[in-house]
Parts: structure tokens; C-alpha cells; sequence
């Protein structure tokens, strides 16, 4: 049998069907070898393969979160800790300035709290800075000296960083953990990108090393932090450390430091096609969902969170050409109904909600790290917002409702104008590791005619099906 195909080869030179027959011959030899002789005997090692491989995957015990905290703050953010945070399941510390105060009770609902080291020998010359960066940056060095077994990343962030646990894990897993790995985000402030460093993950929205990595940075963290005494921040110590090893930043566009303040709403429903994996300086902006305070808007996200992690904020976009109207779904958050045929990449636009994060900073003239269109002050003029109402979970899928804000008084004149609801029906996303290194946003489909109630499907897209108004 394999005497006949290079004499196969030399007859069908040029011919179209040479792949073909080459195929077709080699499958059968294939055949042959495995259907008509006893299985090659790696083979018989395939099924221990595979459970080696099953066992591998990267899973919620693999993180070790580090928070700095003080003693005078964690009580008060004790809301933002307790919405990721899962006694026995998140392995997390809070590294605190100074003992708590004395009589605090051991509060198992947030993670252990732990007292650092002492960092006044380090100089810190950044005037009108705060001399924590210093324990803020050892806190890397500090973690990785526990010794604790079995972390493949050292996550960190701030008492006011809101994890997104789930997808955190889902986004590691992309990534060897064996080898030196940088993840993070920079902000979203131009300026302050500019003045910090473009290539810096901003320690408020979190970030995370590898631990072959974070090994190598604990054990020369403090050189580093004798030679960069003249800089403000602690992340900035950390990023000019790695630098210094040769080592730059990965990045994740679902961390947010949140250098952004008011109402978040044109970042939260038009999140990139990526997992939301931190929100930071929750305190600084208005309440997530209208009619609620911070904590209670929060855990209201969450209700959806716990559904669906993967599909939080993310969007679909579809049309009703009937009615000329587009429907923008940011999953879990809040869906738009715009007036007329938007296209996609305008959708992808955000809606300048928020202000600058310096007070200083003139609105019009400030840069994000984003495009941005304007959001019209006359709510008359905007698109019609329906923020979640709730979630649910049923054999069939996810249900999840919004209902819609009413803003002023306009005059309801077109087809929306007796629209209260949208129901969103999906599928829980859990997308394998192929699906998080090309992801594809899903398509949504209007179930036709509506009136007070619209329903929408949601779902993967056929292979050439374009999101736009379909002829
Ligand atoms: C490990 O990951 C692979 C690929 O995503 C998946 O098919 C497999 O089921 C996972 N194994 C376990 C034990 O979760
Ligand atoms: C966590 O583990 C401890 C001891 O291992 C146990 O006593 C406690 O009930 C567990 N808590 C939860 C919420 O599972
Ligand atoms: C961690 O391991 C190192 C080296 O083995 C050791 O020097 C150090 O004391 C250990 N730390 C703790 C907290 O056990
Ligand atoms: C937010 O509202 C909840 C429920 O009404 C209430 O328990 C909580 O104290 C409020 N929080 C703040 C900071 O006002
Ligand atoms: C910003 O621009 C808007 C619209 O052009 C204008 O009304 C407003 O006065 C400007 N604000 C500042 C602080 O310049
Ligand atoms: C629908 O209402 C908007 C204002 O909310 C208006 O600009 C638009 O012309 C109306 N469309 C139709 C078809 O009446
Ligand atoms: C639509 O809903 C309104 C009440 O909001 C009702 O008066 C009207 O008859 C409904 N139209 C249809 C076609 O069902």
C-alpha cells in the first residue's frame, strides 16, 4: 500500500484531483493501520491524557487575591468585598496599614485581614504623595512570600475594586500560568494614561501576575522600590519593576479603574467585547441603576452576575425595520431602543454620560481612551432606556426584563410610544478558551409586533449573518 502513492504522486502532477485521491488514500491507510491491526500503544494512554489535561484547567482555587485596605476604611467597604467575595471558595487577604481597631469581631463574610510589614525605611520623594504606595506596591512581595500552595496568579486590587470572579478565572485560563504573565488594564483618562504611563495596569481596577512571574518580582520588589522613590503611585512601583525584569503589560479590557465620574451609564452599555472583570471608585460615581442607592444598584448587577457572568454588559445589537427602530441589549444592565436605522460601529461608540476625572479639567476638553458621541442633555432626544428588572433562570434558558426609565415629559408619537418592557430571552454563555481568544458578539432577534411588551431572542449569529438592518 504505501509503495503506491509516490507512483500516484508522479502520475497526478498537475491534476485537480491529486489532493483528493491523496486524501482519500490516506485515509484509508489510516483505516487500515487502526480498524485491521491492534491500536498503536499510545493510544491506550489517551483516556489518562485527557483527565491530566481536564485536571489543568485553571479554576476559582488557582487566584490568590491580595486587597490593600486600611484600618480606618475596610469597615466601610465591607459591601464591595462581600459582593466577590465567597468564604471557603475566593481565597483572598486584606492587608491593612495597622491592626484594626481593637474589639473588631472576625467577620467571616469578607476575607481575612492581615497587618503589612513595616516600609518606613523605603524613601518616598513624590511631594504631596502618600508615602503607602510604598507597603500599597509590597504587598506584591508580601503575598507571594506566604508560601501559599497551589496559586497559578496573584490578583490585586483596592477595598474598592468589585471583582468579576467568574470571568476573571475564564479570562486567566487563556493564558500559561508557567510563564510571565502581566494582566491588567490602563485607564480611561488620556491625561491620565499620559501622565502615568500608557503601558501601566492601574492598580484600582485590579490586576494580576503570574506565579512564576510574581516569584521573580517579590525577590527583587525592594531594589526596585529604593530606586523609584520619586514615583506617586504603587502600581506605577510594580509596572517599573516589571519593566525592569523585561516584562510588559497584557491587556484586558474588562478591568476599569473608573477615572470617570457621574452617571456611568454610556460606559456600562457599551462594553467592549471582552468580560467585565472589575469595576473601581464606585464611591465616586452616581448609583449604577436610577432610583437606588450605590450598594442596592450593585447588588442588583449582581442579580444578573450570579445568573450569567459571562453575558454581563455584553451586547446585541438588532433591528426592526418595520418600525425603523434599533434595540441596543447590554445584558443584565439596560437595553436602548433607538429611533431609526443606527449603524453598528456608531453603536460602538460611547455616550458621553460621565465627566472627567479631574474636577479641573475642563468636560469639552478632556481625552478618553475611547470614541465617544454626545448623549443629548434634551432626554426627549434620546433613545428610550429600560434598565433590568430582574433575572430569571428556568430548563430553557435565562429570562431576563427591563423596564422602561421614563425621563420628562415627550411626546410619544411613534412605535415605541406604548413600550414598558422588553423581555430578553438567552442562553447561559460559557464560552470554551478558543471562544475567549476570537470572540464573537451573539445576534438578537425583535419577536415581530409589540406593543406595551417586546420580546427579544438573543443567540449566536450564522456563519456570514451581519448585524444590520436585514433587507
Ligand atoms: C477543561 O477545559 C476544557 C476546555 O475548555 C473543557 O472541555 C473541559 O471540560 C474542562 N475540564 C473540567 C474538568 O472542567
Ligand atoms: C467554611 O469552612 C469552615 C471550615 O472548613 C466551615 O466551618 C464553614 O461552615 C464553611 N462555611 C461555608 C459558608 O461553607
Ligand atoms: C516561604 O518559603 C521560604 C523559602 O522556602 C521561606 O524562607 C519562608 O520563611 C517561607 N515563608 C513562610 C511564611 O512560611
Ligand atoms: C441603601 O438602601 C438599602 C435598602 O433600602 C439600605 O438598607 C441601606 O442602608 C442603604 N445604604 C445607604 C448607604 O444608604
Ligand atoms: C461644553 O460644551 C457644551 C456644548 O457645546 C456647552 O454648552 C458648555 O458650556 C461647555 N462647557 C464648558 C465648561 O466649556
Ligand atoms: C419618533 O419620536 C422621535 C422623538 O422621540 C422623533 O424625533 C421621530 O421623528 C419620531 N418618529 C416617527 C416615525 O414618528
Ligand atoms: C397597545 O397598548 C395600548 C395601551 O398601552 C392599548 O390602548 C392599545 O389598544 C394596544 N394596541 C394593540 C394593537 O393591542
Amino acid at each position: 500500500m504505501p509503495t503506491f502513492l509516490p507512483l500516484l504522486c508522479k502520475s497526478l502532477t498537475s491534476s485537480p484531483l491529486k489532493t483528493l485521491i491523496l486524501l482519500l488514500t490516506t485515509t484509508s491507510v489510516f483505516y487500515l493501520l487502526f480498524l485491521h491491526y491492534p491500536p498503536p500503544i499510545f493510544f491506550l494512554h489517551a483516556p489518562s491524557l485527557s483527565t491530566r489535561r481536564a485536571a489543568v484547567n485553571t479554576t476559582i482555587h488557582h487566584l490568590l487575591f491580595s486587597i490593600a485596605s486600611s484600618s480606618r476604611s475596610f469597615s466601610h467597604r465591607k459591601p464591595y468585598l462581600r459582593l466577590w467575595y465567597t468564604p471557603n471558595s475566593t481565597r483572598a487577604f486584606i492587608f491593612l496599614d495597622g491592626p484594626p481597631p481593637p474589639s473588631t469581631p472576625t467577620d467571616p463574610s469578607i476575607p481575612p485581614l492581615l497587618v503589612s510589614g513595616d516600609t518606613s525605611r523605603f524613601p518616598y520623594t513624590f511631594r504631596g504623595g502618600l508615602r503607602s504606595a510604598i507597603r500599597v506596591a509590597r504587598i506584591v512581595k508580601e503575598a507571594v512570600d506566604r508560601n501559599e500552595s497551589d496559586v497559578r496568579w496573584f490578583v490585586f486590587g483596592d477595598d474598592d475594586t468589585v471583582f468579576f470572579v467568574d470571568n476573571l478565572v475564564r479570562t486567566l485560563s487563556k493564558y500559561d500560568h508557567d510563564r510571565w504573565f502581566y494582566v491588567g488594564s490602563n485607564s480611561e483618562s488620556y491625561e491620565q494614561n499620559a501622565k502615568y504611563s500608557f503601558d501601566m495596569a492601574f492598580g484600582g481596577g485590579g490586576f494580576v501576575i503570574s506565579h512564576s512571574l510574581a516569584r521573580v518580582l517579590a525577590r527583587v520588589l525592594d531594589s526596585c522600590l529604593v530606586r523609584y522613590a520619586h514615583l506617586y503611585g504603587s502600581d506605577a512601583r510594580v509596572f517599573s519593576c516589571l519593566a525592569e525584569l523585561g516584562v510588559g503589560l497584557t491587556h484586558e479590557p474588562g478591568f476599569h479603574q473608573v477615572d470617570i465620574r457621574g452617571n456611568l451609564f454610556g460606559m456600562l452599555s457599551a462594553h467592549p467585547l471582552s468580560p467585565l472583570l472589575s469595576l473601581h471608585h464606585l464611591d465616586n460615581v452616581e448609583p449604577l441603576f436610577p432610583n437606588m442607592n450605590r450598594s442596592q444598584a450593585l447588588e442588583h448587577l449582581f442579580k444578573a452576575v450570579k445568573v450569567d457572568p459571562a453575558r454581563i454588559l455584553q451586547r446585541s445589537v438588532c433591528y426592526d425595520r418595520s418600525n425603523s427602530i434599533t434595540v441596543s441589549v447590554a445584558w443584565g444592565y439596560a437595553v436602548q431602543v433607538f429611533e431609526g436605522n443606527q449603524l453598528l460601529p456608531d453603536l460602538l461608540s460611547l455616550q458621553k454620560t460621565f465627566m472627567p476625572w479631574k474636577r479641573s479639567v475642563n468636560i469639552n476638553s478632556s481625552h478618553y481612551m475611547f470614541n465617544i458621541r454626545e448623549y443629548p442633555k434634551d432626554p426627549c432626544k434620546r433613545p428610550a432606556v429600560f434598565f433590568l428588572e430582574n433575572v430569571l433562570s428556568g430548563k430553557n434558558g435565562i429570562r431576563s426584563n427591563y423596564m422602561r426609565h421614563i425621563v420628562g415629559n415627550c411626546l410619544k408619537t411613534n412605535a415605541t410610544k406604548n413600550l414598558e418592557q422588553i423581555i430578553v430571552f438567552s442562553q447561559k454563555l460559557e464560552p470554551d478558551i478558543e471562544e475567549m481568544k476570537a470572540p464573537r458578539r451573539q445576534c438578537c432577534y425583535i419577536v415581530p409586533t409589540f406593543n406595551e411588551s417586546m420580546v427579544i431572542n438573543t443567540g449566536h449569529c450564522r456563519v456570514d449573518e451581519l448585524i444590520s438592518t436585514h433587507l
